[in-house]
């Protein structure tokens, strides 16, 4: 089995940016922590700061088959259409995460073009987020 996990803009900043909401640790701590759950699954993990890029990544799905998705696509989360669409476009079932509870946070964040087709959202756990959408798609639908 394989997972494609994309991080999406200002994410390759988390351990140095707004440390408050994000925590103090990075990129590269979040894949260690899920590499090191040693599940029996291929991770393959994609950050880019570029909305293009990250459509041609879900893109990729035609080829690559992945069997799920664990997306977190940050600020992208509340404006990209085009990102939707290309989820749309493919076969793709995934999981939203968001580190920080945007609920509690400023209105614009509350909208999400993703909650509606994902399989579920995960808001305001921080890594730990990553962790239970990736737990729970090994356990299997009905979480055994
Ligand atoms: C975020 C929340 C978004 O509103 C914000 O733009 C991010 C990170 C989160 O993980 O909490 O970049 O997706």
């Amino acid at each position: 089995m394989k997972i494609l996990i994309i991080n999406g803009p200002n994410l390759n900043m988390l351990g140095s940016r707004e440390t408050d909401v994000y925590g103090n640790k990075s990129l590269s701590d979040l894949e260690s922590m899920l590499i090191g759950k040693k599940h029996d699954v291929n991770l393959e993990f994609f950050q880019s700061n570029s909305e293009k890029e990250i459509i041609e990544k879900i893109h990729s799905q035609k080829t690559e088959n992945y069997s799920y998705g664990i997306f977190n696509f940050g600020a992208f989360t509340h404006t990209s259409i085009a990102i939707r669409d290309a989820i749309l476009s493919v076969k793709l079932p995934f999981y939203e995460v968001h580190i920080s509870n945007v609920y509690a946070r400023e209105e614009f964040r509350h909208k999400s073009f993703f909650n509606d087709i994902a399989i579920g959202s995960i808001v305001g756990f921080g890594f730990d987020g990553y962790e239970f959408a990736l737990d729970k798609i090994m356990r299997g639908k009905d979480g055994s």
